[in-house]
């Protein structure tokens, strides 16, 4: 399938999706949107993919929403065209995602790069929410993940003041995972990607759902759901796999099984 908005290519066991509108800084009108949900789903399914990673041509990650297209919007046409639910969709991506971002990672590109299960960035990237400049506010988890994130006392400046977030500021406070220099980003992202891409691809999968409940779940029930993914890896043969590999001392050849 090809797309309009972004482009897609894949490198070994890495599935790569970059966002491709790089005169309006890529701004994410909503065909965007849900052609990386379609190319999401689609590495999702293919057993040959492992891993995916979103990342922006052109000078930014990408600039927000696609103003042009929200200037007219009332609410009762946002109401029926119900475009969030491609975001909700979002969570239910089983392979880890990893975000690469450089330039800008504004509104909803925020809220996109804080969908992804890991941040890499160059050092001179911006994060920021400035709907409140434009008289909106952020609708696609700005307020809930990030609040989630970093705790209501940042969440509240950053998102009322609209201001920019710098790469060692987002860092700072766990936002990002590691910045790099802008020549090396997608260098290192790839490189980073490749190694969990080699790890036991079902370990990988109950670690992801494991995580993400623990943002969701109380403690109890986050316990309780990760000992059934702790119990179901010794279903696996790469629980037999490894553990016989690590006796045997050397390298294991995990199968996904
Ligand atoms: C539409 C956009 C855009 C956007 C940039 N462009 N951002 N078009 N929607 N979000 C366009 C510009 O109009 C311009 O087109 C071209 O991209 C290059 O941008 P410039 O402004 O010339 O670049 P620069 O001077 O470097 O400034 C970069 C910038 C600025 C600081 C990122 O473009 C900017 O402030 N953009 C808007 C950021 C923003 O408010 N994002 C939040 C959107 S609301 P022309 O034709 O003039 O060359 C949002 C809500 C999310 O995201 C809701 C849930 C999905």
């Amino acid at each position: 399938r090809s797309f309009e908005n972004i482009e897609t290519a894949v490198k070994g066991k890495i599935g790569l999706i970059e966002l491709n509108r790089p005169k309006v800084l890529n701004a994410l009108n909503r065909q965007m949107v849900t052609e990386i949900l379609e190319a999401m789903e689609q590495y999702d399914r293919d057993p040959d993919i492992k891993i995916i990673v979103l990342a922006g041509k052109g000078r930014a990650f990408a600039a927000g929403a696609d103003i042009d297209e929200m200037m007219d919007a009332d609410a009762i046409s946002l109401e029926t065209l119900n475009q969030f639910t491609d975001w909700d969709r979002l969570a239910w991506i089983k392979k880890p995602i990893i975000g690469a971002v450089h330039g800008f990672a504004l509104g909803g590109a925020f809220e996109l790069a804080l969908c992804c299960d890991m941040l890499f960035a160059s050092e001179k990237a911006e994060f920021g929410f400035p709907e409140v400049n434009l008289g909106i506010m952020p609708g696609a988890g700005g307020t809930q993940r990030l609040t989630k994130l970093v705790g209501k006392t940042k969440a509240m400046e950053w998102v009322l003041s609209g201001k920019r977030i710098s790469a060692t500021e987002a860092l700072h406070f766990g936002i990002i995972n590691s910045t790099f220099a802008e020549e090396v980003l997608m260098e290192e992202t790839m490189k980073f990607a490749g190694n969990i891409a080699n790890q036991p691809p079902l370990a990988v999968r109950m670690i992801k759902e494991s995580i993400h409940k623990a943002v969701d779940y109380s403690l109890y029930e986050g316990m309780q759901y990760e000992r059934k993914n702790f119990y179901l890896l010794f279903a696996s043969e790469d629980q037999k796999e490894g553990m016989r590999a690590f006796k045997e001392k050397r390298k294991p050849d995990f199968k996904g099984k």
